[in-house]
């Protein structure tokens, strides 16, 4: 994100983190310069920049009482969707997103180990109904207790990733442990059977803290290629996601930093490509700017980056909460029709951003949320001036005093997956408001807010409302799909329907 909370951590987050140690910090960032808004500065110290990925480290059992979802009759008849460097260089006659100045020419990019020379969607014409979507989500390993990967809907999925390997001091050594990995062989042998692409993620926001090193000089990114292609062949997966939060900036208070860590990654991909197979797929989670240049500014240009990974995958979300001046949409498809203030990243935005340094829209993925944070809104601050108390605001003062636990999922941060806002009482099982709460589609944003009078409390997060539109704007952008972060927080499949339905996709089958 993280356009406003990049800067932030750095600030105050060391004395919350759980390792608050920045002795091996190399070089420290001057906040994301240039992208920090003034409303940054005003946010509170009592807060700390947190998010999802945030995750409790509790302790939960291995073994786990799966009660399989039966998904229906949605026998896939095609093999996997892998993505092929072929399709890469396929683009939907009709999609073509903002002035297509930097989108390539439609040529293939040669990884340099064949399987490039074929500038057609594979099998299909371009005009045929054959859709190359990405349906993709996080699979948060820390949950497993609760979501047991028999609950994925794995049919509606192209592909899903295991959250986190998290890089260690130990440039041969990535670490499962805190993301019960015992459960990762079985996830893959699911994802097998469904015919959908299984990954894993390496990094996430806490385990970010030593991919500088893992790629800092050549001697390193060798070792890091080994240790990558092992954990590939030792999982038979299929893809690899880099979640590198970030590249050339701070994340969560401790990382190592480096003004060279774009660049370097750019050299791993390159070594880390003619080590796998000509089918597999690499992706990158990204912040909603491109990747920080040695000056800690988004880079201008990252179309190399096009050539190794398949896709990115922006994560649009964390963009307010409770770091924030006010309150805000977590998870802003547009904010171009916000107030200037507020007018700090969304997925519109970014889209923008990413293509603009060089990334095709066919290779960018709107990553998308399936939480909200929430805040301690007074009544006196809750609605627009002049609204007779009906309509919420959108921008309100909040009281960050008084900020409570969010669902039982949550890591200290007020934050509340969809199912929580129906545990919690906010929201129906069908998604409509409970009584004695207010809601709110904000038109700009195309996010809801929920507010319980009793408790104060307003949550700004998604629904199926604001999934459809994003999925609708995945189609007429012209992207390739979609992310969630995470899969376990949908309730009932409610919002993978929905972003699916925007595209166009079945709401039955994954195809
Ligand atoms: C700080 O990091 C260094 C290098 O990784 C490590 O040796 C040291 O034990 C850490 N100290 C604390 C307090 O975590
Ligand atoms: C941590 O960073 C602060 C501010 O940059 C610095 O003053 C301090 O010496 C650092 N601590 C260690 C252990 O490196
Ligand atoms: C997966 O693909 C194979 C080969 O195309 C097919 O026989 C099988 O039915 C598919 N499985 C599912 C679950 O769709
Ligand atoms: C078109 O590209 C130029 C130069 O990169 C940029 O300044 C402008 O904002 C783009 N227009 C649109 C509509 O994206
Ligand atoms: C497209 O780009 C490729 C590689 O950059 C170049 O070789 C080719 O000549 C270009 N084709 C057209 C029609 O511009
Ligand atoms: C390229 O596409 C054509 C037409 O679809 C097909 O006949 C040919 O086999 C493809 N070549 C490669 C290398 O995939
Ligand atoms: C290479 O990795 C080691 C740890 O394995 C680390 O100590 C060293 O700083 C790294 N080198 C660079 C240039 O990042
Ligand atoms: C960054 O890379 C340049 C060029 O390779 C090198 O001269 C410089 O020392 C590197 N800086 C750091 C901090 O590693
Ligand atoms: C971006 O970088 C690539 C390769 O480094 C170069 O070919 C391309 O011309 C650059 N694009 C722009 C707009 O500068
Ligand atoms: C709105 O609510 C506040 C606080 O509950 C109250 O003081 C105010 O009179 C209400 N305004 C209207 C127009 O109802
Ligand atoms: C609203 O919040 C109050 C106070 O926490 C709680 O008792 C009540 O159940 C909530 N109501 C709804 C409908 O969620
Ligand atoms: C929301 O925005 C759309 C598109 O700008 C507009 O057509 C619609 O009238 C707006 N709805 C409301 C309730 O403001």
């Amino acid at each position: 994100m993280h356009i406003l909370t990049l800067g932030l951590v750095t600030l105050f987050s060391l004395g919350r983190v759980q390792a608050s140690n920045n002795s091996t910090t190399v070089a420290s960032t001057s906040t994301v310069a240039g992208t920090t808004t003034a409303t940054a500065a005003t946010t509170t110290a009592t807060t700390f920049r947190t998010r999802t990925r945030t995750r409790t480290r509790t302790t939960s059992a291995t073994t786990t009482t799966a009660t399989a979802v039966a998904t229906g009759a949605c026998k896939r008849s095609t093999p996997p969707r892998v993505l092929t460097h072929r399709d890469l260089s396929y683009r939907p006659p009709h999609h073509h997103t903002g002035n297509g100045t930097t989108h390539g020419n439609g040529t293939t990019h040669d990884h340099g180990h064949g399987d490039g020379s074929n500038s057609t969607a594979p099998g299909n014409s371009p005009e045929s109904s054959y859709v190359d979507y990405v349906a993709s989500t996080w699979y948060a390993g820390w949950h497993a207790q609760d979501f047991p990967p028999e609950s994925l809907a794995w049919d509606k999925y192209t592909s899903v990733t295991y959250a986190f390997a998290e890089t260690t001091p130990n440039v041969a050594e990535l670490s499962i442990a805190a993301s019960e990995e015992s459960l990762l062989s079985k996830f893959v042998s699911l994802a097998h059977q469904h015919n959908v692409t299984a990954a894993v993620s390496i990094g996430g926001w806490t385990g970010s803290r030593y991919y500088s090193w893992a790629v800092g000089n050549a001697a390193n990114r060798t070792t890091f290629v080994k240790t990558v292609t092992s954990l590939v062949s030792k999982y038979k997966l299929d893809a690899i996601d880099f979640d590198w939060e970030y590249p050339g900036t701070q994340g969560i208070g401790n990382n190592i930093v480096s003004p060279n860590d774009t660049s370097n990654f750019l050299e791993f991909l390159k070594l880390l490509r003619p080590a796998l197979p000509p089918k597999f797929v690499l992706t990158a989670a990204v912040s909603m700017t491109p990747f920080a240049g040695p000056n800690g500014n988004p880079s201008k240009n990252v179309s190399d980056f096009a050539k190794y990974l398949d896709y990115i995958a922006i994560m649009n979300y964390d963009v307010w909460g409770t770091w924030s001046p006010t309150t805000g949409p977590n998870a802003p498809l547009d904010d171009s029709c916000a107030p200037k203030s507020a007018q700090i990243g969304s997925g519109v935005s970014s889209v923008k951003a990413w293509t603009a340094a060089g990334i095709p829209a066919h290779q960018v993925v709107l990553g998308v949320a399936s939480y909200g944070h929430s805040f301690t809104v007074r009544q006196k601050d809750a609605y627009e001036k002049g609204a007779k108390n009906t309509t919420l605001a959108s921008y309100a003062p909040y009281d960050a005093n008084a900020q409570p636990r969010g669902d039982r999922w949550d890591d200290e941060s007020g934050n509340w997956d969809y199912f929580g806002l129906i545990e919690g009482g906010f929201l129906n099982k069908d998604g409509s408001v409970a009584p004695e709460n207010v809601y709110k589609f904000d038109n700009c944003s195309q996010t809801p807010y929920v507010y319980n009078t009793t408790s104060e409390l307003m949550v700004a997060y998604d629904d199926a409302k604001s999934f459809a539109a994003k999925g609708k704007f995945i189609k007429s952008s012209g992207i390739r799909g979609f992310a969630m972060w995470e899969a376990g927080g949908d309730y009932k499949e409610v919002l993978l329907d929905a972003i699916r339905g925007g595209i166009g996709l079945s709401t039955q089958c994954g195809k």
